[in-house]
């Protein structure tokens, strides 16, 4: 719902660039650009148009508040202003950047099971290098290291949610960091959607009837003010098959992982 002007257009008079109310801080992969365009059905939501990546890459942050407003929609001031850059989650820096910048600021954080989360973040990569003409090697090499798991693998390390978390918990009462299930997200959206409105303090007004299940992408899709849309193609992607041995490892180390996580947020998620 906000309003992206190019250059030489005017802002709809009313509108101006805000400081965000809420960001999405990942987790990359975790259903972030879902969550954000489904949210953005909400009339009182202005979405910024890309991932802004603000508090995580220091040449960014150093241009400083007013920079990072630029970057921001027009909005109404009924409306409040979101941001998601799945960067964040995973930042040294981020949480107390933001905590400087806002600190009852309302975080949303979606989370998927931590060895498909891999497995997703493996084909980005795996589809980015095709596209670059870079070599790709098989997901198993990355995953093992001489026999053994290589938890060095930076896919592995940001599954390690308790990690991460426990920096944001540093900065941010638990209370202020909504947790989204991205497994639930994908299987009936809106349920997590009305949990979000709510968190967020918003009128109900996101409906069964803004989505619909596309067969042929085998995901939901939105339909709002009169248009049908689905997500990127990159949203969704059939993964590659990973030899069963090593993704028994894979879930095998993520457990006592899962376990710490579930402790730290005193919630339970499914992953297996
Ligand atoms: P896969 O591509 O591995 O299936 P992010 O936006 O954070 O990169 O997350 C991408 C993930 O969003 C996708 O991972 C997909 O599972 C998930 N997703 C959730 N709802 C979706 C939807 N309605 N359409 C497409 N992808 C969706």
């Amino acid at each position: 719902n906000g309003t992206a002007v190019g250059p030489s257009m005017a802002p709809p008079p009313g509108t101006s660039q805000r400081m965000p109310h809420s960001i999405i801080i990942g987790v990359r992969k975790g259903g972030t650009r879902a969550l954000l365009e489904m949210l953005d059905i909400h009339p009182s939501v202005a979405a910024a148009a890309t991932e802004v990546h603000f508090f995580d890459w220091d040449e960014n942050y150093a241009r400083g508040f007013d920079w990072y407003r630029g970057l921001m929609p027009y909005s109404y001031p009924h409306q409040i202003t979101v941001e998601k850059t799945p960067g964040y989650f995973t930042s040294a820096l981020a949480p107390e950047r933001i905590c400087a910048m806002n600190a009852s600021i309302k975080l949303l954080l979606i989370l998927r099971d931590p060895a498909e989360r891999v497995v997703s973040d493996y084909t980005q990569v795996y589809f980015n290098r095709l596209e670059a003409r870079k070599p790709v090697r098989p997901i198993e090499e990355l995953l093992v290291r001489g026999g053994a798991l290589n938890t060095r693998y930076k896919a592995i390390q940001r599954s390690l949610y308790h990690l991460h978390m426990r920096n944001w918990l540093r900065h941010f009462p638990l209370e202020q960091i909504h947790l989204v299930d991205g497994d639930t997200l994908v299987r009936d959206p809106l349920p997590e959607l009305r949990r979000v409105e709510r968190f967020l303090e918003l009128p109900p007004r996101i409906a069964a009837s803004n989505f619909y299940f596309n067969q042929t992408k085998g995901f939901y899709c939105i339909r709002s003010d009169g248009r049908e849309r689905c997500l990127h193609e990159s949203k969704g992607r059939p993964h590659p098959p990973v030899n069963g041995t090593v993704l028994r490892q894979l879930r095998a180390y993520f457990r006592p992982h899962n376990r710490s996580f579930y402790k730290l947020v005193g919630r339970t998620f499914h992953w297996l």
